[in-house]
């Protein structure tokens, strides 16, 4: 950790909407990984689904090529180059000079603030960067994050639990059978009640010309304790995963444990218990979300978060034109009218880059063998 940034793994994201491909490039994997293009391949397909998806979901389906830093299957502990083809490119090359120049901001969007910041007097180069077709990337990336933390026993899962005001009963994630059922649910959901009370608030957005955010969670299991410290704000493991998740797009809030609800409890019934059991110190509770300190405590670590919704209406909303000073309703572009389930999935590779990186950062290691020799004698030796 250096100047707030840590050294453990660092990655970046180039590439627009419609560009020709999203590249990406992570930094600071140890070497012996074992890692193709399969890897990627489940975690892209479950980011482009969800009920209330677009039409690009349609025209794409994602496929990540490995460019570097993998070797005869491994990781070369080198930077790992990916590319993310944009299947739509071909409709859109010869369009850069022939596109008229985009003058009304959609509200909502970066439109405004990206044209004001940059000088710029066209919308589209700001609307192309920050449209979360770049998440694309991010899942990539979070994929090899995940295959890291699993060698470690870490797994990372997901579900949606609230769309507009329809809530999900929340389902036991540490269960598989629940966990089958989730991937199944075309709004990540555990139950066909949820499920169905979901579907039925997209449905209704969509009627109503309008869209819905809403609420998911990611939750770590196998998560050993030690990662992140108290002893500096920018170590602290839930202020590293809240900015992690809060950069999402659209994503508004961010919730370790029990967050928001906590300001509502007494502290009797707010923090989490702990008693011997067979010799080894047990929890009674996870309201903290796995998190004491800035460090996990061995529990499940558990960040929810808010997604606002999607900006662009098929009802207009109010705007201007800044070339003619007039106010003019937005203009409607095909749009997802619900994407809380694709947020929840680009949430898991959010969560999963923080953990892979604060483990690295506590255990080292520029083999995978020596990673698993640190993390074995660090558990090892917990009393
Ligand atoms: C998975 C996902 C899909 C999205 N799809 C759309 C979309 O189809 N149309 C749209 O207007 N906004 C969409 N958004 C939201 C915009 O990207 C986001 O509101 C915009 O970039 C402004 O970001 P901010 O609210 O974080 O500042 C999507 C967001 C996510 C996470």
């Amino acid at each position: 950790m250096k100047g707030g940034t840590s050294v453990a793994l660092r990655w970046l994201t180039a590439g627009e909407s419609h560009g020709p491909c999203l590249t990406g490039i992570l930094d600071g994997m140890p070497a012996g990984l074992g890692l193709s293009a399969d890897d990627l391949a489940r975690d892209l397909w479950r980011r482009q689904q969800g009920y209330g998806r677009g039409g690009r979901m349609k025209i794409e389906s994602d496929r990540a090529e490995i460019l570097a830093g993998v070797w005869r299957g491994k990781t070369t502990g080198g930077p790992i180059a990916l590319r993310v083809e944009n299947r739509d490119w071909p409709n859109w090359k010869d369009k850069e000079y022939e596109l008229p120049v985009m003058t009304v901001p959609r509200p909502g969007h970066a439109d405004l603030a990206g044209l004001l910041k940059y000088g710029l007097e066209d919308i589209r180069p700001v609307l192309e960067r920050a449209s979360a077709r770049e998440t694309t990337m991010r899942v990539a990336i979070g994929a090899i994050a995940k295959k890291l933390l699993a060698e470690f026993g870490i797994v990372i899962r997901s579900q949606v639990l609230q769309i507009g005001t329809a809530r999900a009963t929340p389902g036991d994630l540490s269960d598989p059978r629940v966990v089958e059922r989730v991937e199944a649910s075309s709004v990540r959901v555990a139950d066909p009640e949820s499920e169905e009370r979901l579907r039925a608030a997209i449905d209704c957005a969509k009627d109503r010309h309008d869209t819905l955010g809403g609420v998911f969670e990611v939750v770590a299991f196998g998560v050993m304790p030690g990662l992140g410290s108290h002893v500096q704000w920018d170590r602290k493991l839930d202020g590293r995963l809240a900015q992690a998740v809060m950069s999402i797009q659209a994503i508004k809030a961010v919730a370790i444990g029990d967050g928001f609800q906590a300001g509502e409890r007494f502290g009797t019934e707010a923090h989490d218990g702990m008693e011997m059991r067979e010799g080894k110190v047990t929890r009674l509770t996870n309201r903290a979300g796995g998190l004491e300190g800035g460090i996990t405590n061995g529990q499940p670590v558990v960040v929810r978060a808010v997604k606002k919704p999607i900006s662009t209406t098929a009802t207009p909303q109010p705007t201007v034109d800044l070339a003619t000073g007039e106010n003019v309703p937005s203009q409607y572009v095909r749009s997802d009218v619900c994407a809380v389930p694709a947020a929840a999935v680009i949430g898991e590779a959010m969560v999963a880059y923080v953990l892979a990186d604060a483990l690295l950062e506590k255990f080292g290691g520029d083999n995978i063998v020596e990673t698993h020799r640190n993390v074995d004698a660090f558990v090892r030796s917990l009393p």
